[in-house]
C-alpha cells in the first residue's frame, strides 16, 4: 500500500522549533557529544550496484548503523545523547556557570549526574541507549520493558547496569508506566516518542540521530534522489527527512516512510491528516517498529517533508535481512536485523510495481539512498531468520 501525502502543510517549511531541534546548530552538537565517546567511529556507507541494477535504479547507497558505537542501531545516538545533554544542563544550572561535554568527567558534574535517574521505555534499542548514556556520565537510569522483549534484548541494556522493569501489555503500555511511575518518583523521562506537553527531549533524542545524515551527505557521490525510512514512531524518518530538507531545500530527497503493515500507525496517521492510535494487530517480526501511536513531534516534522508512506509484509522483511546476508554480484553482505532493512524491503516493493515506480517517479536516474537501522541486535532471532548458526552470526557482526 501506498499513500502519497495530501496534508495542507506538505511541503511548508518546518516550524521554528522544530528546524531549530533538527538544524545545523543541534546537529552540530550531536557531533561534537559524539566525538567525546570512546568509539565513536562513523559507520560505513555502502554501494550496492548489483541490486541497484536489478531495481533499475541508477544508484542504491545503505548507511549501516549495525556497526553504531557497539550498540547494533542508530539508537545509540538518540538516548545517550539526550542523557548528556541534560546532565550538562542540570550541571551549568546548579553550578551557575557554562559545562560543555568535556566537563562531564569532572567531579562536581559527575555528582550532578550521579543524583539524577534516567527512564523510559523500549522495545530495545532505545532503552540500551538510555542505559549507555547514564552508564558513560555516571547516573541511575530505570528502564521499563513490555511483555514483548526478548530476553536477550533485556540483559543486553542490563549490561549498562541499568535497572529493568518488566511491563503486562505492549509498547505503549510501557510508555505510560514509565511516565507515571517516574513522575511520581521525580525521575527524567528520556522517551523516543512525544505526547502533547512533552516534546522538548524526544527532540533531543531526535537531535541526535541527525548525525547519520551528515556522515552520509559528506560520503555520498552526488545527494539521493529519494530515502526510504523505516518507523516506529516516526522519530527516526522525521529526524533524518527533516536535517535532510533543512540541509537541501528544494533539492532534498522525496522521503518516503515504510513500516510494517501489521503496526502502520504513522501511515494511518498521514491518512486521517491527524495523529491516530491504531488497533493492536498480531506482533510483527519488526519487532522494534511495532508501535501503535506516533510521536507527536514526528508527525508534525514528517506531514511536511514525508513525501508518501507506505507498508510492508512480514516476509519483505525476512526476505531483505536474507537478501542483505547473501548479496548479488559484487554487492557488499550487510547484518540488517528485523527491522533494519524495512526501508530497504519498502524500496524493492515499490521498484517492483509500476504505479508505484510511477508514483515516487522513480527510474534509471534515481539515487536512493537506505539506512540498515539495525544490526543483529537480537542475535538468536537474527540466526533463525537468515538459516545461519550463531558461530556465523558471531562472526558477521565483527566491526567492519
Ligand atoms: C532498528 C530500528 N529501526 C527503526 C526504528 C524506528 O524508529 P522510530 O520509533 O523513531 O520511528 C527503531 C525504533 O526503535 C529501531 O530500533
Amino acid at each position: 500500500m501506498l499513500l502519497l501525502n495530501r496534508h495542507p502543510d506538505h511541503r511548508q517549511p518546518l516550524s521554528e522549533e522544530d528546524a531549530a531541534t533538527l538544524g545545523l546548530a543541534g546537529a552540530d552538537e550531536a557531533e561534537r557529544f559524539l566525538a567525546a565517546r570512546d568509539n565513536h567511529a562513523e559507520t560505513p556507507l555502502h554501494a550496492l550496484p548489483a541490486l541497484a541494477a536489478e531495481l533499475g535504479i541508477d544508484a542504491l547507497h545503505v548507511k549501516d548503523e549495525g556497526k553504531r558505537l557497539g550498540l547494533g542501531s542508530f539508537k545509540a545516538l538518540g538516548g545517550a545523547y539526550a542523557v548528556m545533554h541534560l546532565v550538562l544542563e542540570e550541571a551549568g544550572s546548579r553550578l551557575c556557570r557554562a559545562v560543555d561535554v568535556a566537563d562531564l568527567h569532572k567531579p562536581e558534574v559527575k555528582a550532578v549526574a550521579a543524583q539524577m535517574t534516567f527512564a523510559c521505555a523500549t522495545d530495545g534499542n532505545h532503552g540500551r541507549s538510555v542505559a549507555q548514556g547514564a552508564g558513560l556520565v555516571g547516573a541511575r537510569s530505570v528502564i521499563f520493558v513490555h511483555s514483548g522483549v526478548s530476553n536477550e534484548r533485556v540483559a543486553a541494556i542490563a549490561r549498562f547496569g541499568a535497572e529493568i522493569v518488566r511491563v503486562a501489555g505492549d509498547y505503549d503500555q510501557s510508555v505510560r508506566e514509565a511516565a507515571r511511575v517516574a513522575a511520581e518518583r521525580g525521575w527524567t523521562v528520556v522517551s523516543d516518542t512525544s505526547w502533547p506537553g512533552y516534546e522538548r527531549i524526544p527532540g533531543l533524542v531526535m537531535q541526535g540521530y541527525t548525525v547519520i545524515v551528515r556522515e552520509t551527505l559528506r560520503r555520498l557521490p552526488q545527494p539521493p534522489t529519494h530515502v526510504f525510512l523505516q518507523a516506529g514512531v516516526g522519530g527516526f524518518a522525521a529526524a533524518v527527512a527533516g536535517h535532510l530538507a533543512i540541509m537541501l531545500g528544494e533539492d532534498r530527497p522525496k522521503a518516503i516512510v515504510v513500516e510494517p503493515t501489521r503496526a502502520a500507525c504513522v501511515y494511518e496517521t498521514a491518512k486521517a491528516g491527524r495523529p491516530v492510535t491504531i488497533a493492536h494487530s498480531k506482533p510483527t517480526v519488526m519487532a522494534m517498529l511495532e508501535c501503535y501511536e506516533p510521536s507527536l513531534v514526528a508527525w508534525r516534522v514528517l506531514s511536511r517533508v514525508g513525501d508518501a508512506f507506505m507498508t510492508v509484509d512480514e516476509e519483505d522483511a525476512v526476505a531483505v535481512m536474507n537478501r542483505l546476508a547473501r548479496p548479488a554480484g559484487n554487492d557488499p553482505a550487510i547484518v540488517s536485523g528485523e527491522s533494519g532493512g524495512a526501508g530497504l524491503a519498502g524500496l524493492i516493493r515499490a521498484a517492483g510495481d509500476n504505479k508505484m515506480r510511477a508514483a515516487l517517479g522513480l527510474d534509471g536516474n534515481s539515487r536512493v539512498l537506505i539506512i540498515n537501522s539495525e544490526g543483529a541486535t537480537d542475535p538468536g532471532r537474527y540466526a533463525e531468520l537468515v538459516g545461519m548458526a550463531p558461530e556465523e552470526v558471531a562472526q558477521a557482526r565483527l566491526p567492519a
